[in-house]
């Protein structure tokens, strides 16, 4: 009896499965960020990701654009795993995910210098202090110009779109130190830390994408 097994066929790619997670809304938005970022980098760019979640995003950009040195991240260790797996089956320039929680004082010490900062879908769900550390990291990690990426929903004013003042309502009554934050403070952040007014891209589901550059070189 020389035949393979199928169940230990099976049990492998349920490994794999398992590890690798799918965001129902990465899928949604993957292919408009992908197409959005990868058109943005610089030639052979390096890019450091915050709260990569399940990393689709990062295999979206780094298939569309196989030069670019990826590095994602995230606190969540079933997050980091699932972008692992997904850089194994799809994306080779995509290193291993880094714990990277910004509330931690001295995140980024240990990092080298990168051409891109990218955080997506994150700053509504994390403490201010998140917006604040990536706005303090692009001090020390962008110090050859490049640029910032975020993206998400953004209160503009009597502009806000109904769905986003609904779901800043949801995000605070789950905790009081989330929510759709105001496009005017997150400029203001950025502007504080050295970045023009970004270009502002409408992207799908009243998202915003939001494209930093320097003001002047540090
Ligand atoms: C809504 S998910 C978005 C995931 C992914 N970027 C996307 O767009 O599909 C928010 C992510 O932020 C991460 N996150 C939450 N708090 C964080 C913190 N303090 N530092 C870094 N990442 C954080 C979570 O682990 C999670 O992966």
């Amino acid at each position: 009896m020389t035949d393979p097994s199928p169940t230990e066929i099976a049990l492998e790619a349920r490994l794999s499965d398992a590890a690798r997670l799918f965001s129902p809304s990465a899928a949604r938005n993957r292919d408009a960020i992908g197409d959005l970022l990868a058109g943005l980098l610089p030639p052979s760019a390096r890019v450091l990701e915050i709260g990569s979640g399940t990393g689709e995003h990062a295999v979206s950009v780094c298939q569309r654009r196989p030069d670019i040195d990826w590095q994602p991240s995230d606190p969540d260790a079933a997050s980091r795993a699932s972008q692992n797996a997904w850089a194994a089956e799809a994306a080779p320039n995509m290193r291993p995910s880094l714990d990277l929680d910004l509330t931690r004082p001295g995140w980024a010490e240990p990092l080298d210098g990168v051409d891109a900062l990218v955080c997506l879908n994150v700053i509504h769900i994390a403490p201010w202090a998140v917006a604040e550390a990536i706005a303090a990291a692009s001090r020390t990690l962008l110090t050859g110009g490049g640029l910032v990426y975020l993206y998400g929903p953004y209160l503009e004013g009597d502009a806000t779109a109904p769905s986003n003042i609904d779901f800043d309502r949801s995000l605070k009554s789950r905790n009081s130190q989330w929510g759709v934050r105001a496009r005017s403070d997150v400029e203001a952040l950025f502007a504080g830390a050295g970045w023009a007014a970004p270009d502002r891209h409408q992207m799908p589901a009243n998202n915003l994408s939001l494209v930093f550059r320097r003001r002047s070189p540090l």
